[in-house]
């Protein structure tokens, strides 16, 4: 007797549930993916007990045929797909005829469905995988399917289900990150009690942050307008220019503000031709735009979308289809990362007084997100979780600039409760209240309504820092200057150490950096491996003005060094690209190691605080930092400047 036996296809199939249904809000990713396939112009999602009870998806799509509708529940029953070859260039977001039937074995589940050709419409009924009953039905052209008491023949995977309130967190994130990705459908989430988010169809992704996140969000982010370029290196721009669609991708979508600093990656929304998808390629590709921007250990919020053509992108590596992997690789990640450097040094966001205050990571809520399905945890924070405005971005209080205790303003946090319905009830458009008790949201909708909007300011900031005038400087270490756009505080240091910054590394890129000889040549005492990688790095070193030499077994000798450091300064600058190196565990590339030495090198030979400085001074150094490209934040990514707009000044002194 053997032990070993072959499963029943009907347990067969439970177990290839368990990969696609995971949990209620897997159920809703799948029906949602199907009504957007079908074409839905509307979708509504409504959910009982946390998706446990009743999960019910309604569209206006093509809805099916009596006989599709039967179909629909075969295993690898699809519609998508005909041959193999389709495989190679999927342009639905569904494609394997898997998740129906593994929905309907775990399930009770009612389809109602009529497309236009059928004048009577189709019921069909499923329990645990066996068909119920089928019958005729009135249903307008679109479909509706009824999930009830999920997992109730699987008492396994109903025991890992979390609480309701978690079960149904994880549902908005998912409804919500959709309704992110089509802004021009209606997007609808509620359960009997709460409507969690009705967003009606609006024209521009804009339009959308604003609907599901309020405007805060909206002053948190930078804009990244559609940028389209070619999917591989051997595309010429006359090829482009012929408008051949599948020679061209387009990144497009919002960052935040390099302040905005979030302790994990929870806020970053990734989307591949509308897909939300999880990929380290361009999470490597958005780290990069921010290099030099952010410190290290902290990390953007981001909704990015890039679009390409769908042969471009093999959706077929991941059993919930999270994943995908690219053809030409290296190109899609140079392009994003590209495209986004050029919207943040475009933007050059600046920090206003208040979210400067929150700007530190440590003040950030540091509450994990996890897309948005976590509720806070208070105890972080001595009992009061804080709010965040946009899913968590930071814990941005804007009571700062006044000076007050003004509460902060309670917008759409899904770190904190993505499902509060006092939070995403947005009112827009123009039937229900203003979100959150700011006239932004008159004017918006005025401005909508007239069809005038443009996007809000995030990108607004331009040339703002030029023509500073210094009026002094704050305990010898902060400038403080003023120009029509408001009153300005700079950290001196940091200033400075942006403008060198950039200077040095702009000279390198053109050829050497000019070293200046020391009196006396420098003795260096070194470990093992510190020797190596002064070794391995040796002809960097010297295009950066260095001249270092071996001396003995354990030390080097430096006869030159970048020409601003001042000698006591060289010794420590030398440690200190050592230890960077080191610490990447030398796999560093050359664009990386020459952005470290320039920010070593800049750092050692800024000006310090607690230096007194006359007005030409400080006038000098303001016009260079206008000059920079990324004037916001030091190569380190603290900020350098903070401003307190004329529009805050005259809110603090209720002017407006
Ligand atoms: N809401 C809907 N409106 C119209 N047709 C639908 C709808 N939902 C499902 N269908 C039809 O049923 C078929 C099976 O759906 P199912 O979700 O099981 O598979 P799929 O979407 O083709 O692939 P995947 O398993 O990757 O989701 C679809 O191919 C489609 O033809
Ligand atoms: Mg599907």
């Amino acid at each position: 007797m053997t032990r070993i036996r072959i499963l029943s296809e009907d347990v067969a199939n439970r177990i290839a549930a368990g990969e696609v249904v995971e949990r209620p809000a897997s159920v809703v990713k799948e029906l949602l993916e199907n009504a957007l396939d079908a074409g839905a112009r509307s979708v509504r999602v409504e959910v009982e007990g946390g998706g446990r009870q009743l999960i019910r998806v309604t569209d206006d799509g093509c809805g099916m045929s009596h006989d599709d509708a039967l179909l629909a529940f075969e295993r690898h029953a699809t519609s998508k797909l005909r041959s193999a070859d389709d495989l190679m260039a999927i342009a639905t977001l569904g494609f394997r005829g898997e998740a129906l039937p593994s929905i309907a074995s775990v399930s009770r589940l009612l389809l109602e469905t009529r497309s236009a050709e059928e004048e009577q419409g189709t019921r069909v009924e499923i329990a645990g995988g066996k068909l119920i009953g089928v019958k005729p039905a009135a249903h307008p052209t679109g479909t509706t399917v009824s999930i009830g008491d999920l997992f109730y023949c699987v008492p396994a995977r109903r025991k890992f289900l979390k609480s309701d309130t978690t079960e149904l967190g994880h549902i908005a994130s998912v409804v919500t990150h959709y309704a992110l990705a089509h802004p021009g459908k209606r997007i609808e989430l509620r359960t009997p009690s709460q409507e969690i988010l009705s967003a009606s169809p609006v024209e521009t992704l804009a339009e959308r942050v604003y609907q599901v996140f309020g405007r805060q969000a909206l002053d948190e982010l930078i804009d990244v307008p559609a940028t389209s370029g070619p999917i591989r290196a051997n595309i010429t721009e006359a090829q482009l220019e012929a408008g051949d669609e599948k020679l061209a991708m387009t990144v497009s979508g919002y960052i935040s503000r390099p302040e905005v600093q979030r302790p994990n990656r929870n806020a970053i929304y990734i989307f591949i031709n509308r897909r939300l998808v999880r990929d380290r390629l361009l999470l490597h590709a958005l780290t990069e735009a921010y290099r030099n921007v952010q410190p290290p250990g902290v990390f953007p919020a981001a909704l990015l979308f890039l679009d390409l053509p769908p042969e471009e992108v093999d959706v077929n590596v991941h059993p919930s289809k999270i994943e995908v992997r690219f053809r030409h690789q290296q190109f899609v990640h140079d392009f994003t990362r590209d495209a986004l450097r050029q919207a943040l040094s475009r933007a050059r966001p600046i920090a206003a007084f208040p979210a400067a205050a929150a700007a530190a990571p440590s003040a950030s809520s540091g509450a994990a997100l996890d897309a948005g399905s976590q509720a806070a945890d208070p105890s972080a924070t001595g009992g009061v979780a804080p709010p965040a405005p946009f899913y968590g971005l930071g814990a941005a209080s804007r009571s700062f600039g006044t000076g007050s205790a003004v509460p902060p303003s309670d917008e759409f946090s899904l770190s904190n409760a993505p499902w509060r319905p006092e939070a995403l009830r947005f009112g827009f458009p123009a039937e229900g209240p203003a979100p959150a008790g700011d006239e932004f949201g008159a004017q918006f909708r005025a401005a909508v309504h007239k069809d005038e909007y443009d996007p809000p300011p995030s990108a607004a900031n331009g040339d703002q820092i030029s023509n500073l005038k210094p009026l002094g400087q704050v305990n010898a270490s902060y400038i403080v200057a003023v120009n029509s756009a408001g009153l300005w505080i700079v950290d001196q240091h940091v200033a400075h150490e942006r403008v060198l910054f950039e200077q040095h590394l702009q000279a390198r890129r053109a050829g050497s950096v000019a070293g200046q000889r020391l009196l006396v040549p420098l003795v260096v005492e070194l470990s093992p491996r510190q020797l190596v990688i002064a070794e391995q790095i040796a002809e960097e070193l010297s295009a950066n003005g260095f001249e270092v030499s071996p001396m003995g077994a354990r030390a080097v000798a430096i006869q030159a060094a970048p020409a601003p450091v001042s000698a006591p300064d060289v010794e420590r600058l030398l440690r200190e690209i050592l230890d960077a190196v080191e610490r990447e565990n030398q796999a560093i590339s050359i664009e990386t190691l020459q952005a470290k030495i320039a920010a070593s090198t800049a750092c050692h030979a800024a000006i310090k605080v607690n230096t007194p400085l006359d007005p030409p001074r400080m006038e000098w150094l303001l016009g260079e930092l206008a000059k920079t490209e990324c004037p916001m934040s030091c190569p380190h990514g603290r900020p350098v400047v903070l401003r307190y707009s004329v529009r805050e000044i005259e809110k603090a002194f209720k002017r407006t």
